[in-house]
């Protein structure tokens, strides 16, 4: 399979860097297609722990060229924070690094008018890793964004900067923040643009013609199916596509250039942020998750609330994203829980629902509906093969791969890059749900 895409099927912080640096080691070319430094994917190898936010996870790979495709909205600085940290570490970036030339730039604004947003909702606030994302893709969606190509020609980006600021130093005043200086931002602008020009290039041409010569690609989402813009827990949610549906607007791939699609989906389920979550659990078992899954944003450090696994939001990624097959992540951390849920379908207003309701306020009221199954007390962090599992975590995940609809073709039991089971196939007939 030459084109693959993983993405994460839940409200973000799966796992993915996890598996896109294991399928990454069988790639020639990794690349973002959505989000920004909002994401932040972390890899261990051996006793090093990397986390990335705007490169790829496959960047640790030694020898895989690295694309950040035009939909993603990039900071700079951040960019350039990366690439120096991961080069001063030894992992070589330079000469394996593209950023494309339509690319829309994060700007130091764009991350004052997140927080002076969040500022003026007051209680409704979405809970944003104030990067700057929503004020970017807004400045992208009504044609007034930045892109990497803008910030290469001197004479261009000034104007442009100036008309976005009158509008929004007039939001900024009204939250009570400082207006932003323009010419210090032209400075900077002007500063970082010398470190970007070598890597800036036509991904698009690049892309394609890899394609067309048969390349192995793989495509990297950020965040997670629920927080996509579309079909996640809209109005909290992030401003892009986090699924494969944004792989091709996103890289200038054809829609079907997609070979693979591989879903990341944990055990459990966390959030991070406002909004929805019918299966939170907020008594021993999250706290049990919270503790042994180390349950901390790795952009902010929040902690995530945790919760049991939902099969409601997991059945709509598979069947909206079309997922070949899934990841299983951190199936270790359950050990020890006397009993787990699933939730398989929710409730609300009397009425059974097998898909998650338009509006966010009936989906934060939706009552869980949940199958109870028997936990499992050993350690799995040495088990290696799916048959010497545990007889309870064997008829777990054999639960949600029958409510899912899709096989789960990895699970990962531990964070260092070995402790995982490859089930090619799926888990097999014989172990009955
Ligand atoms: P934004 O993407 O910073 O605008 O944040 C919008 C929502 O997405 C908030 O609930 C964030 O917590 C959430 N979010 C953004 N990036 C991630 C991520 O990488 N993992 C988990 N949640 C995220």
């Amino acid at each position: 399979m030459s084109v693959t895409c993983v993405f994460g099927m839940q409200w973000g912080d799966e796992g993915k860097g996890r598996v896109v640096d294991l399928l990454a080691a069988q790639s020639d070319i990794v690349v973002r297609y959505q989000g920004g430094a909002n994401a932040g994917h972390t890899v261990v190898v051996g006793e090093e722990r990397y986390v990335l936010h705007l490169l790829p996870s496959g960047a640790i790979q030694p020898r895989t060229l690295n694309v950040i495709g035009n939909g993603v909205v990039v900071d700079p600085w951040t960019l350039v924070r990366e690439v120096d940290e991961l080069e001063a570490r030894g992992v070589r970036i330079q000469g394996r690094l593209k950023v494309s030339d339509r690319a829309h730039v994060v700007l130091p604004y764009h991350k004052r008018m997140d927080v002076a947003l969040e500022t003026l909702r007051g209680a409704d606030a979405l809970g944003t890793t104030s990067r700057g994302i929503g004020p970017a893709y807004g400045d992208k969606m009504r044609r007034a964004g930045l892109r990497t190509a803008d910030l290469l020609k001197p004479g261009r980006f000034e104007p442009l900067l100036r008309g976005n600021l009158a509008a929004w130093n007039a939001i900024l005043d009204r939250a009570g923040l400082e207006p932003v200086d323009v010419a210090a931002e032209v400075a900077a602008m002007t500063e970082i643009a010398g470190r970007l020009r070598p890597l800036v290039a036509d991904t698009t041409a690049l892309l394609g013609d890899a394609w067309r010569a048969g390349r192995r690609i793989l495509l990297e989402g950020a965040q997670g199916f629920a927080l996509d813009v579309d079909h996640g827990s809209y109005p909290y949610v992030t401003s892009s596509s986090t699924g494969p549906s944004g792989v091709s607007a996103g890289t200038g791939l054809p829609p079907r250039a997609l070979d693979r699609v591989v879903g990341i989906v944990k055990a459990y389920t966390t959030r991070v942020g406002a909004g929805p979550f019918p299966t939170l659990d907020t008594g021993l078992a999250g706290r049990h998750m919270a503790q042994r899954g180390h349950e901390f944003g790795a952009t902010t450090g929040r902690p995530r609330a945790c919760g049991w696994f939902d099969g409601v939001v997991a059945r709509r990624a598979v069947a909206t994203q079309g997922v070949d097959a899934a990841a299983l992540m951190k199936l270790d951390v359950l050990s020890g829980l006397p009993e787990l849920q699933v939730c398989v379908a929710y409730e609300l207003d009397g009425r059974r629902l097998d898909a998650p309701p338009a509006w966010a306020g009936d989906w934060e009221t939706c009552r869980p509906v949940y199958e109870t199954w028997p936990g499992w007390e050993e350690d799995l962090g040495a088990v290696r093969r799916f048959e010497d599992l545990p007889a309870a975590a064997r008829r777990y995940v054999r639960a949600l791969q029958d409510l899912m609809g899709t096989r789960v073709e990895m699970i990962s039991v531990g964070a260092e890059r070995e402790r995982f089971i490859a089930l090619p196939g799926g888990v097999p007939d014989e172990v009955a749900a």
